[in-house]
């Protein structure tokens, strides 16, 4: 279905639950904690790639993942009654046969999600198709919305380079396709795709944003980021992040993208917010539902509160409710507000948190007009405080 048509049926399940939303917002969230409405879950770390900027390649083994069986007590809880939104990632999830299962446990025991999110590398086009063929008809068959992107990091032989896959390009492209078509006839799916710009493909970001469109497939550009939790690639920032020159690239690629998108699309928060952080010295404005309700588990069965929280515990060993409200872990996640959220450059879920925010949203929605009229301005429409460069 069209990326427009998808956001708007988001959009209307999103609006039923508003006055909850706002009640857990204002009132809930500062009294006590509340439960986690966003789920990452990555569900092995085994991969098809060996990516230059992501490292969970290097930690695969098939034998520490939980087993659909391990899981399904684990989820079996009212504590995760509360969950809207759920994204499977990892490693690559369709690495492991029982995904579509995994999909149907997960209906099963989360009454109130709304959509499922899955990223892959469709670098299996042969496992990728029919799995997430499957994932389609059943999110369709029980009103669940879908979200699918495949990676791709380049148009050709830079994709092939930076996810060190021979022919990786060709058989991304036949996943891509596939899924393509299939949106197409599912209402309930969106497909589009995701790339990671950092040194290595720099000069390729316009020909992606080209070639997808030409296709008329949305497009994600994930700002480069750094986390053990989630990408294992701590080791990488010496060599990889941004210097001055990918820096001084991606605020205009980001302020572009802001001047042509619509501002009521989610990307246009999130690359406004990107284009602010490299003007401001990495000072984050964003709101993130993670702070205060959301968990990610990992493929052992480790919890963080986010991609940047230690781990909490270990929901083979305890209920994640137990280890979720643990005072001693809701101090932790505390210490994160404080020290590590001001200049964190997680994007995960961010919309969500977004719109449950509505001040800051409609302040984001002046200056995203202000910016879309004259880039060039973008460094005066920051709040004083943030005027660094
Ligand atoms: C970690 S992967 C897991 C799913 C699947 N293996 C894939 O590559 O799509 C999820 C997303 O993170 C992106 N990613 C990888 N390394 C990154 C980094 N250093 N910073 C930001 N995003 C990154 C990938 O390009 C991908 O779109
Ligand atoms: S980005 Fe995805 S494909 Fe690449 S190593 Fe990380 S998990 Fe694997
Ligand atoms: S550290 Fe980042 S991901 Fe974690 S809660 Fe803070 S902003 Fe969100």
């Amino acid at each position: 279905m069209s990326t427009k048509a998808f956001r708007l049926q988001y959009l209307a399940k999103a609006a039923a639950g508003v006055p909850r939303d706002l009640v857990n917002t204002f009132i809930n969230a500062r009294i006590h904690p509340i439960r986690p409405t966003v789920l990452i879950y990555n569900c092995t770390w085994v991969c098809d790639a060996k990516c230059e900027m992501c490292s969970n390649w290097k930690f695969g083994d098939r034998k520490s993942d939980m087993t659909l069986a391990q899981l399904e007590p684990a989820m079996d809880h009212p504590f995760w009654g509360a969950v809207e939104n759920l994204n499977i990632s990892g490693g690559e999830p369709t690495t492991r046969n029982d995904l579509p299962d995994m999909v149907e446990l997960f209906q099963r025991h989360l009454p109130r999600m709304r959509k499922v999110g899955i990223n892959t590398t469709g670098l299996t086009p042969h496992r990728a198709i029919p799995m997430l063929t499957r994932i389609v008809k059943f999110c369709a068959e029980t009103g669940l919305l879908l979200s699918v992107r495949v990676s791709l990091d380049g148009i050709g032989d830079i994709h092939n380079q930076v996810r060190q896959v021979k022919r990786g390009f060709d058989k991304a492209v036949r996943t891509i396709e596939a899924m393509q078509a299939l949106a197409k006839e599912y209402p309930n799916f969106q497909f589009g795709i995701a790339a990671t710009i950092f040194a290595m493909n720099l000069q390729d970001a316009e020909n992606i944003l080209a070639w997808a469109r030409t296709r008329g497939l949305d497009v994600v550009f994930n700002m480069l980021r750094f986390t053990d939790a989630m990408l294992h690639n701590k080791e990488l920032e010496e060599k990889i992040a941004f210097r001055e020159r990918e820096e001084a690239f991606m605020r205009k690629f980001f302020l572009d993208r802001v001047a042509e998108e619509s501002v009521l699309s989610g990307q246009a928060f999130m690359y406004l917010h990107y284009a602010d952080m490299i003007a401001n010295g990495y000072h984050r404005t964003m709101p993130c539902p993670f702070q205060s309700q959301g968990l990610l588990l990992n493929p052992n069965g480790d919890l963080h509160y986010c991609e940047n929280s230690e781990k909490i515990g270990n929901v083979l060993d305890e209920p994640a409710e137990t280890l979720y409200f643990r005072a001693e872990n809701l101090k932790h996640r505390q210490h994160l507000k404080d020290r590590v959220c001001p200049t964190c450059l997680s994007p995960c879920q961010v919309n969500v948190g977004a719109m449950k925010q509505f001040v800051p949203y409609a302040k984001f929605l002046k200056r995203a007009y202000q910016v879309k009229r004259d880039p060039g301005r973008h460094v005066e429409t920051l709040p004083v405080a943030e005027q660094v460069r």
